[in-house]
């Protein structure tokens, strides 16, 4: 029999049993909810709702069920609907009549609320913690590989020489706002919403000191019809896990253009790729396509959320019970695709030769060549028009501006001398980027060093 059996007149259809049900999905949440309840139940004791006696066994019943579940021994039914019923009816099955107050002075409208925020501050933690050994990866590739020069793209097409660690490094930069996002969102979902009831409060003399203490958050939140209303905490986690992913896709993305043979920058290795059923050449770059592709869910799941909320009347709306599915799809997607990536990205094998080789045409340095004929007195804006002609010169003649001879420099301006070899080569261009934040080693290492005093702050978090 249903918890809210009193006010109907006819037992409810199967069907609708199934269709309102949460339990297939929600008995995740059962660690949180047994916590939750433990602490209500403490606090119930406190306001002496709850004798000594009863909250004892109320806890003992509670802390038994854990232990079942733990065990594999639970079985829900989809006639309680949700983990918040399931675990109450379990309880009163447990310890008898005195189960049944429990339910004193909250709603499931605050337990699910309160669940909710309990998981996400468990699993953003750890997905943090999954970004800084990320970011811990990307700087060692970085510090290793700082000789590797490579040709820097736009609109994919050859630009101007970078080095590998630069490249790396401004991944690290990107990966460590992620970070810096779930950081921040979590001083959001850390707010304790128990105590809230159904919509106004209720009419106990709720302790939610005791109750923020006994689950560990950080504030108390100050309006009941807020507090069981939103769920932007769970809008702010989609929406820092979208952008993580983005930044994912264009890392994945290049990975596998990087391992085309046109590119063959980089390979892959063996036990991190896939073959063809057919063809019997293929080793494809799964893992990066997956976590491309996965990207794609993860947005689907932000926008899934924002669109469940926009029109919702206050305070809670069965709609609300579509959070969870999304929710818990993108913290397994973040973790899984997290994963394999610290894995790989170390295992990755750089081809040094073949970047160089792409360095040799497209005329990477010609910015070069006209930031040579400023440093000689030419307004920049003549000295690009001159330099574009010697690129077309050198198109027609199948030659690179370093293979042209003085004369030929000469015949285009008189402020051409034997210098300008000198800073045309690749490693000079980068090493003449002395801004702060560019490609030139001393910049780089820079970069090293603040990454590696952020990483030793974030570590073990
Ligand atoms: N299973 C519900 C959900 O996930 C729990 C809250 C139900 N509250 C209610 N008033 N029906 O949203």
């Amino acid at each position: 029999m249903k918890s809210w059996s009193g006010r109907f007149k006819e037992e409810s259809s199967t069907l609708l049993d199934e269709f309102n049900e949460s339990i297939s999905f929600d008995k995740k949440l059962y660690k949180e909810d047994i916590k939750g309840s433990i602490a209500h139940c403490k606090m119930l004791n406190k306001i002496n709702v709850l004798t000594d006696k009863e909250s004892e066994k109320i806890q003992n019943g509670l802390k038994k069920i854990k232990g079942l579940m733990e065990e594999g021994k639970l079985e829900f039914s989809i006639e309680n609907e949700d983990i918040h019923m399931n675990i109450e009816c379990l309880l009163i099955d447990e310890v008898g009549k005195i189960g049944k107050k429990l339910h004193s002075a909250r709603s499931r409208n605050d337990q699910i609320a309160i669940d909710l925020r309990m998981f996400l501050l468990e699993k953003t933690n750890g997905i943090m913690n999954c970004i800084v050994e990320l970011l811990d990866v990307l700087l060692n590739i970085s510090k290793r590989n700082i000789e590797i020069i490579l040709p820097g793209y736009t609109h994919l097409q050859k630009a101007q020489p970078i080095r590998l660690s630069f490249y790396f490094m401004a991944y690290f930069q990107m990966l460590r706002r992620d970070y810096e996002r779930f950081e921040d969102s979590l001083k959001r979902t850390n707010s304790m919403v128990l105590g809230s009831g159904a919509l106004s409060g209720v009419p106990y003399k709720t302790d939610r000191g005791f109750l923020r203490e006994e689950l560990g958050f950080s504030s108390i939140s100050e309006n009941a019809l807020d507090s069981v209303s939103d769920r932007d905490f769970v809008i702010e986690f989609q929406s820092c896990s979208a952008m993580l992913m983005m930044h994912l896709s264009r890392l994945s993305e290049e990975m596998i253009l990087w391992a085309t043979s046109e590119f063959g920058f980089i390979e892959i290795p063996d036990r991190h790729s896939t073959g063809s059923s057919i063809m019997p050449q293929k080793k494809n770059p799964d893992v990066f396509e997956l976590i491309r592709g996965k990207t794609g869910r993860v947005y689907g799941n932000l926008m899934s959320i924002l669109t469940v909320m926009k029109g919702l009347p206050l305070a809670y709306n069965k709609d609300m019970q579509e959070d969870k599915e999304s929710l818990f799809d993108s913290v397994a997607t973040l973790e899984k695709c997290l994963k394999i990536l610290i894995e790989v990205m170390p295992e990755i094998k750089f081809n040094p030769q073949n970047m160089e080789s792409g360095l040799k045409s497209g005329f990477l340095n010609a910015t070069d060549m006209a930031d040579y004929l400023v440093s000689k007195g030419m307004e920049f804006r003549n000295a690009h028009k001159i330099v574009g002609e010697l690129v077309a010169y050198s198109l027609d003649k199948n030659k690179s501006l370093e293979d042209l001879k003085l004369e030929e420099l000469k015949g285009f301006s008189k402020l051409f001398d034997g210098e300008i070899y000198n800073r045309l080569s690749f490693e000079n261009s980068i090493e003449s980027k002395v801004s702060f934040g560019s490609s030139s080693i001393e910049n780089i290492n820079k970069s090293f060093q603040s990454a590696q005093s952020f990483l030793s702050s974030k570590r073990n978090i």
